[in-house]
């Protein structure tokens, strides 16, 4: 397996554009400021981890409920929060270009031109806009910059109807705002990008434990669900002065990006600093005990954007063509080795030859009924090997050839996208055996 880890970056840029993964955005009016539109598969591949999320994380467990908020809030959660008075970095200017930078990703010189920096000033990323017609002060309302802060300013609501009782935790998924200063490497740091957050709800005294438990449940995720090498994965101790202001202790988890070693994934122990400022009396009663008190919160994070370029940059393999099995044209492949239960389409059919019509109907007939429970996909342009090589770019784990024997026999090729070997199987146990092969 070959990885040439100095162009990783490039190619999974352009394999994203040429196979419809991402674009970007407005790109026929010259793209807006890395803005990134997700074309026909990575809205797939994307959905595909938000729901494995979401299933794992809440469905399966009866400790967790969903919210989905509204992105915009009253002005005053973000004061409470501490957002409008600590939710910034530090930025720099060049005084001969004027270009921007954040502090902390630049050393004495301007890294574009040479130039003197000025000395450092703080600036807010909370992204502004108009609540109605007046463009005024008193109507200025800020879009989200976390997902989290709904799921502590509901918190009451959400107890009294789900009636949970401690520990317990709350889960979203959504779009969260930054002005970031300087937004980049590709769908890394956008301005305007998707989180995974779980609240979790506790009693103060077992912080240490849940963080724990929470620790390894996030490296389960990394390994088990997204299938990320372990050993790209890095934990890192963040130091006093350097977490967030709301946070006691926080661990990112680190994956070797093709341009360094970047946060993937947080997790944070919020306190209860949080439900303090939100709430004036204590919004959790303890009925066993008789006691009311403020709920510590222990907060693991995980952005959609960044799992979806770890997970592809941690899938894309170029295979020479000496080591590939026997049977297809020995060429170079580009192969996306993405778990099945994350790839865009699991399977993709094909019939043999185009130009014959009893092989398309039958071809059709079958894509048709395996739609009904699998993501399938059709091809009938250029030759077999052409309609592998194009699957296997984009991770399709099987696909099926309708040839002349199936006519004759009822069954098919069906080819693994990995090991390239070719199995004849039954028409009519097809769904079943995928069903198999895909969990
Ligand atoms: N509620 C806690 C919180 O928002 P964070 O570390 O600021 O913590 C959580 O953000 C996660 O959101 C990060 O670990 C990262 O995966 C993702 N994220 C943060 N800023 C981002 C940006 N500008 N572009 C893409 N993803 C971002």
């Amino acid at each position: 397996m070959a990885k040439d880890e100095s162009q990783l970056m490039e190619k999974v840029v352009s394999l994203c554009k040429r196979r419809g993964f991402v674009f970007a955005g407005s790109e026929i009016y010259g793209g807006l400021a890395n803005s990134w539109d997700y074309g026909p598969l990575g809205v797939e591949l994307k959905n595909n981890i938000k729901n494995l999320w979401w299933k794992r994380f809440v469905h399966e467990r009866s400790d967790m409920v969903g919210l989905d908020a509204a992105l915009i809030m009253n002005p005053e959660v973000w004061k409470s929060s501490g957002h409008l008075g600590n939710f910034s970095d530090a930025l720099v200017e060049c005084k001969k270009c004027h270009h921007r930078f954040r502090a902390d990703h630049v050393d004495k010189k301007c890294p574009d031109c040479g130039g003197a920096l000025t000395s450092a000033k703080q600036f807010n990323l909370m992204f502004k806009t108009f609540l109605g017609p007046a463009e005024d002060a008193s109507n200025t309302v800020y879009f989200r910059p976390e997902t989290a802060q709904a799921m502590f300013v509901d918190f009451k609501n959400i107890l009294e109807t789900s009636r949970k009782k401690l520990p317990f935790g709350v889960a979203q998924i959504g779009k969260a705002f930054r002005n970031e200063i300087t937004p980049g490497n590709f769908i890394f740091r956008m301005r305007e990008f998707e989180q995974m957050e779980i609240e979790y709800f506790i009693k103060e005294q077992e912080w240490e434990k849940v963080f724990e438990y929470w620790k390894s449940q996030m490296w389960l995720w990394i390994t088990d669900v997204l299938g990320l090498d372990k050993n790209h994965i890095h934990e890192l101790e963040v130091a006093d002065g350097e977490r967030a202001h709301y946070s006691k202790r926080t661990i990112d988890f680190e994956y070797d990006f093709p341009f360094g070693k970047k946060e993937l994934y947080g997790l944070a122990y919020r306190t209860d600093f949080d439900l303090k400022n939100h709430f004036k009396e204590a919004p959790y009663k303890d009925i066993e005990a008789g006691e009311e008190f403020y709920p510590h919160v222990v907060e693991p994070t995980f952005g959609v954007d960044r799992s979806v370029l770890a997970v592809l940059c941690d899938a894309y393999i170029e295979e020479p063509a000496s080591t590939q099995g026997s049977g297809e044209a020995k060429a170079e492949r580009i192969v996306l080795k993405l778990k099945p239960s994350i790839a865009p389409y699991k399977v993709a059919v094909f019939p043999l030859l185009k130009n014959k019509p009893e092989l398309v109907k039958k071809a059709e007939e079958i894509y048709h009924d395996l739609q009904k429970n699998f993501a399938v996909t059709f091809d009938d342009r250029g030759n077999i090997g052409k309609r592998y090589y194009s699957q296997d770019e984009i991770g399709t784990p099987f696909c099926i050839t309708v040839d002349f024997d199936t006519l004759e026999n009822d069954d098919v090729t069906v080819r693994d996208r990995d090991t390239m070997k070719q199995e004849r199987i039954k028409i009519s146990e097809l769904k079943e055996w995928f069903t198999k092969k895909l969990n």
